[in-house]
């Protein structure tokens, strides 16, 4: 497997957003240049592997080593990252029904973050051209799936309506789906995973004033669980990401780490960690 290094470039309170949400966006980040090389080369490989792509300098230079996408990468990933390996696009000729929410195969359920999964639109995604639709804070909901597929439309989704050459970083866990589009033409939607290849470590942006003591985890939109669990798990794998999972620990209650206005340091915050 190929590695890749660079700075990090997100600060912890990025970090702890994409452990809460289970996504980041970066619109529009692309080169034109690069986006036109891209939706050519995917006219000209129209399956749906076209991993090939990977062997053109311009488009890991472009794209899976952009500076704003390889720079979060290395955060969240930490030092010397696996480069991806297998490329997928999701090329629809649209208009389309909503695809079924799911998760994809091969998803490990909890606080660990061992690869990202990202897409890449190569063209403009407005809503009525079906873009990804993701369910935040869903990569920690466990179910199975043909429990997730029967829903609909559910509360809060997110629509990653994007201009061309946006890229976006997910979770592997979490729900999503392809939205219906009304619109017509094809649609390219490039996706394709990096990986961790050495331990979590607090070594992003140091953020200065953070504290992880009275850091807001709260999780800020409808919730489909038992109140506060979204704001002990996003805690939970921020910890993991810092190299300090064995200091995550719960005393329930009013305790750490659930929002309050509290007069003191919250009962239960790991101690010595800031
Ligand atoms: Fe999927």
């Amino acid at each position: 497997m190929r590695q890749y290094d660079c700075e990090p470039t997100l600060n912890d309170s990025e970090t702890l957003e994409f452990c809460k949400n289970g996504f980041m966006m970066f619109e529009g980040v692309v080169s034109d240049e690069v986006n036109r090389m891209t939706n050519e080369f995917l006219d000209e490989h129209d399956g749906t592997e076209p991993t090939e792509i990977l062997d053109e300098d311009w488009f890991m230079d472009g794209v899976i080593k952009h500076p704003v996408v390889a720079g979060a990468i290395r955060s969240l990933l930490g030092k010397d990252f696996g480069l991806p390996n297998l490329v997928s696009n999701h090329r629809i000729q649209r208009p389309q029904p909503a695809q079924e929410w799911h998760y994809d195969g091969g998803d490990i359920f909890g606080p660990q973050l061992n690869y990202v999964q990202v897409f890449y639109y190569p063209q403009d995604c407005p809503r009525e051209l079906g873009p990804t639709e993701l369910l935040p804070g869903s990569h920690f909901l466990y179910s199975q799936r043909d429990m997730t597929k029967h829903y609909g439309r559910i509360r809060g989704s997110y629509h990653a309506v994007s201009p061309a050459g946006s890229v976006f970083l997910t979770d592997y866990s979490i729900w999503h789906r392809r939205s219906e589009s009304w619109g017509s033409g094809l649609r390219n939607n490039v996706k394709y995973n990096y990986w961790r290849t050495s331990p979590p470590t607090r070594d992003w942006v140091e953020e200065p004033g953070f504290d992880a003591a009275t850091a807001d985890y709260a999780f800020h939109g409808p919730t489909f669980r038992k109140q506060f669990q979204d704001c002990y798990d996003a805690a939970e794998m921020y910890f993991w990401l810092r190299g300090e999972h064995d200091k995550f620990e719960l005393l329930g209650g009013q305790g750490w780490p659930i929002p309050g206005n509290r007069n003191d340091l919250p009962y239960g915050a790991p101690e010595g960690v800031r």
